[in-house]
């Protein structure tokens, strides 16, 4: 209890701040933890890290409250098995399922059976609309890319020289434990085996493949799933359709049953806090069989910008998370369409839409579930923390509202750049995570971080734990870039800012955020960096941490461990 605040307050409201920031501490802590062993099972060292000051809010964790919640929390796109993650429909059936990879390890059994070998007589040039040329880019391509499921294969088409094609293909990433898909198309070159078939003799990288890119629903073959065919622009990820849905007809609005959230003193906290109360709203409303009313507005806290140190408000929910996915999942409606609907209807007509507003969040979701008004309007006026939406799920809410972690999925605009990051590397680098930041300043309780992390240390640990000369993206948030300058005597070192053009003003990322922003160009922001550096970290073939690996200090401070 020492750290508790000086007594300005009455002690039992003391008590129950402290403990509630206790829980919500130890239930995120415990979140990290298992996000990091279920994905890699390894020693874990979450994303926190990289954003110094929501430590925080975890450097308290005595007590183990909360972790019988990690049993719910197996649901979300990061707590799925990866096993799972491939075939289950169960939570997004919206989308098809990918069984192609199987197929196609069948079709090359077929071919290389029964069908005749191609004479060697013209060496110079390659048919590409022959499947046996596509053949031997799907045999290439599961041999070289091991981490990746590859799906859906277009008709190659014409590369620039006659012993050239280009393909393209969508997938996904065996890392990824949702079943989103990304599109790659690559350039391949061709030669023969000694018995005359097609072989790939090269492969360039990365949306190499130019030709190939604008073919999509061309030559008949549209995949399946992919929705109407529409013109799309040169790489956008015409798939991502996160307009804000509308109720449609004053009856429609009239005839549904709305859980509505005033917002609470969770406005400005960290992202983990955010989500937590987000998911304690929802899984309300799903309880209640309601839908809920969703403010797409967010702010986001001064912590994840060190240097202005303001909290930013208007940040769209949609520049973080999946708001289509969410869509799918979840009964929701924007906030503005609501209240506009609601007030149209209160003007319209004599008899008003009936609603209860409910003050204090100890009206229980149970003691709610009878209420046949049209309208349930939870406010939080109280004074922090009694202002906290996530208070509405403590106690005996716990056991019967689930947080729906299944529907809160990462932005697949970041998604996207973590992709072409990783592509970029042709999924083959290393990976360091070196933490600096504030801990590396605080001796006290991390004596020897700021050594362990110094250049000269780096680069004698990373030699003996990764081959010279791979990629190394280090992830980091030490904010001066040449900082890992040494590393590059024995490594390619990448870092996030490599990749600055991926979301500079001439990405399809500035364009399509530009768009939700009403034409105002978005800014790449810490929790954005740290969500990408994080990801791209993941999918590393080995991963080296500064915890365990780096030093002998603790992640949490002295004597944690
Ligand atoms: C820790 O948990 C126990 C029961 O699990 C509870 O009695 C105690 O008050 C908790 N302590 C704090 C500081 O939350
Ligand atoms: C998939 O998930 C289900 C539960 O949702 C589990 O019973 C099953 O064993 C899992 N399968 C694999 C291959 O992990
Ligand atoms: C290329 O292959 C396709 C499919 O096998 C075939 O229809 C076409 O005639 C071939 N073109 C040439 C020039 O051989
Ligand atoms: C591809 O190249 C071949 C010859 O190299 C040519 O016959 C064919 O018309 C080309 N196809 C397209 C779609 O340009
Ligand atoms: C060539 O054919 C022989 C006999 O069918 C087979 O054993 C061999 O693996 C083939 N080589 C290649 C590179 O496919
Ligand atoms: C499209 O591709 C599928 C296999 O992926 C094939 O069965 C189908 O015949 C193709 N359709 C056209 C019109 O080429
Ligand atoms: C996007 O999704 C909404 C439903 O949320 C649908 O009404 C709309 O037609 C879709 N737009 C496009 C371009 O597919
Ligand atoms: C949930 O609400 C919908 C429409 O509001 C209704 O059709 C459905 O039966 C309800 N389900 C339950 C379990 O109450
Ligand atoms: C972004 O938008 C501009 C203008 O609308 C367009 O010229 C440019 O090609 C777009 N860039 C990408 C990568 O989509
Ligand atoms: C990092 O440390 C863990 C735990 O000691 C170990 O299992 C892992 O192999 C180490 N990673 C590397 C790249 O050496």
């Amino acid at each position: 209890m020492k750290e508790s605040n000086p007594a300005t307050e009455p002690i039992g409201h003391n008590l129950v701040n402290l403990i509630s920031n206790r829980c919500f501490a130890v239930f995120a802590f415990s979140v990290l933890i298992f996000t990091v062993i279920a994905i890699t099972y390894q020693p874990p060292d979450p994303w926190l890290e990289s954003a110094p000051a929501m430590t925080k809010l975890f450097t308290q964790r005595e007590n183990a409250t909360f972790k019988n919640d990690i049993s719910i929390l197996r649901t979300g796109e990061d707590f799925l098995p990866v096993d799972n993650a491939t075939a289950t429909p169960a939570v997004a059936p919206a989308l098809p399922n990918p069984t192609t990879d199987v197929l196609m390890e069948k079709s090359e059994v077929f071919f290389t059976n029964s069908t005749p070998k191609l004479g060697c007589d013209d060496f110079e040039r390659v048919n590409c609309s022959d499947p046996r040329a596509l053949l031997a880019v799907k045999k290439f391509n599961l041999r070289v890319f091991k981490s990746i499921v590859f799906l859906e294969y277009q008709t190659p088409v014409n590369g620039s020289k006659p012993d050239e094609c280009d393909v393209s293909w969508r997938f996904r990433n065996k890392k990824e434990n949702s079943w989103r898909k990304y599109r790659d198309f690559r350039r391949f070159k061709f030669g023969f085996d000694e018995n005359c078939s097609y072989k790939v003799v090269h492969a360039s990288g990365w949306h190499s493949g130019i030709n190939a890119r604008r073919s999509r629903g061309r030559g008949g073959n549209a995949t399946r799933g992919v929705g109407p065919a529409r013109v799309a622009p040169p790489i956008r990820d015409e798939e991502i359709n996160d307009t804000i849905p509308s109720l449609g007809s004053e009856m429609n609005f009239r005839k549904g049953r709305y859980l509505y959230y005033s917002r609470g003193g969770d406005y400005c906290k960290g992202m983990n806090h955010y989500m937590w109360s987000f998911l304690c709203g929802l899984g309300e409303a799903m309880y209640l069989n309601r839908t809920f009313v969703m403010d797409l507005s967010i702010c986001l806290s001064a912590t994840y910008n060190p240097t202005a140190n303001k909290d930013e408000e208007g940040k769209d929910f949609r520049y973080y998370f999946d708001f289509e996915h969410l869509k799918e999942v979840a009964s929701i409606v924007e906030e503005g369409e609501f209240l506009r609907d609601w007030r149209k209807w209160d003007r319209g007509h004599k008899r008003k839409v009936p609603v209860r507003k409910v003050v204090s969040y100890k009206t229980t979701p149970m003691q709610l579930k009878k209420d046949r008004n049209a309208i349930l309007w939870r406010q939080f006026d109280a004074p922090e923390p009694e202002n906290y939406w996530y208070r509405v799920c403590e106690g005996q809410a716990a056991k019967y509202i689930q947080r729906p972690w299944h529907a809160l999925w990462k932005s697949k605009r970041l998604m996207n750049i973590v992709t072409e990051i990783s592509g970029k590397m042709d999924w083959d680098f290393d990976a360091v995570h070196v933490v600096r930041g504030e801990k590396a300043q605080n001796k006290e309780l991390w004596p020897h971080l700021d050594y362990d992390t110094s250049p000269d240390m780096l680069l004698q640990k990373l030699k003996g734990m990764i081959q010279p000369w791979r990629n190394l993206y280090v992830a980091t948030n030490e904010p001066f870039y040449n900082y890992f300058d040494k590393l590059r005597s024995q490594y390619k070192v990448h870092l996030l800012d490599d990749y600055k053009e991926l979301w500079g003003s001439t990405s399809e990322w500035y364009n399509e955020t530009k768009l939700l922003n009403d034409g105002r160009a978005v800014e790449f922001d810490g929790y954005m960096r740290v969500a990408v550096d994080t990801e791209v970290l993941y999918r590393a073939k080995k991963r080296v941490e500064t915890f365990y690996n780096l030093t002998k200090d603790c992640k949490d401070g002295i004597n944690t461990c």
